[in-house]
């Protein structure tokens, strides 16, 4: 499994997206996540035109329902051929190995699936007081990552500063892919809890997801560029 940089495209319609797509003319097509705003806004043809383009896709849509709901959505995903699909692990283990059914294709083939465990707006006030979730947060997460893997899930989406422990219990081959990433010279934004790319490698991530760090500056592909260097080549 080679590391790799995902671009999130948190744009709000698709001339947005393929304006700044269109950035990159060069060999190296960048790995793009799409989320629920830009799919809610453009529905399914988004993917396929930015497949046709020869991006690869993570599709970040977070399912969570009854199991049988959940694995007739991930059916429809599956056919879009994205490469990476996603799901709370909160849903249970029942709705994530449903999940799996649904994703494979009739050759056997599926895209991968990882679980967001604890979404990292929740905190342990929150999750005391709205969810009665006792437990250490650590503790919550390693937890909802081991019952990923009980289910037959390939990693979860969580910070990097969690991706060490997360490897040390669940092996090494059990994918790590880490937003909250910056530079070390660059603006934080809403992002509390972070590491520069140099730093998510050194921690093990397998893929780290970029947003504005890529898409908000002046010159994307070199930003682009600057984190894949950082990240892959380095
Ligand atoms: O712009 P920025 O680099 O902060 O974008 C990070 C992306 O990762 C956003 O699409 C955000 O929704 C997503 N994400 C996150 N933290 C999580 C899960 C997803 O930042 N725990």
């Amino acid at each position: 499994m080679g590391k790799d940089v995902i671009v999130a495209c948190d744009f709000s319609g698709a001339e947005a997206v393929y304006d700044f797509l269109d950035k990159f003319t060069g060999t190296e097509k960048p790995f793009v996540k799409i989320g629920m705003e830009l799919f809610y806004a453009e529905g399914p043809e988004i993917v396929r035109q930015i497949k046709r383009r020869g991006h690869r896709i993570f599709l970040d849509l977070k399912l969570h329902d009854i199991p049988n709901t959940v694995k007739k959505a991930m059916a429809v995903l599956s056919a879009l051929d994205v490469d990476i699909c996603n799901l709370h692990a909160a849903g249970t283990t029942a709705m994530m190995e449903a999940a799996l059914e649904g994703l494979t294709r009739p050759d056997g083939t599926r895209p991968l699936l990882i679980a967001v465990t604890q979404l990292t707006s929740t905190d342990q006030r929150s999750m005391e007081r709205d969810l009665l979730i006792r437990e250490p947060m650590d503790q919550v997460v390693l937890h909802y990552a081991s019952n990923a893997k009980k289910a037959g899930l390939d990693g979860v989406v969580c910070s990097p500063l969690e991706v060490q422990v997360v490897h040390e219990c669940l092996g090494r081959s059990f994918l790590t892919v880490t937003p909250g990433i910056r530079f070390a010279d660059g603006d934080k934004g809403d992002q509390k809890r972070v590491m520069t790319p140099a730093e998510a490698k050194k921690a093990g991530s397998d893929y780290i997801v970029v947003g504005r760090p890529i898409t908000a500056v002046a010159d994307p592909v070199a930003a682009y560029e600057r984190c894949a260097a950082e990240f892959v080549d380095a």
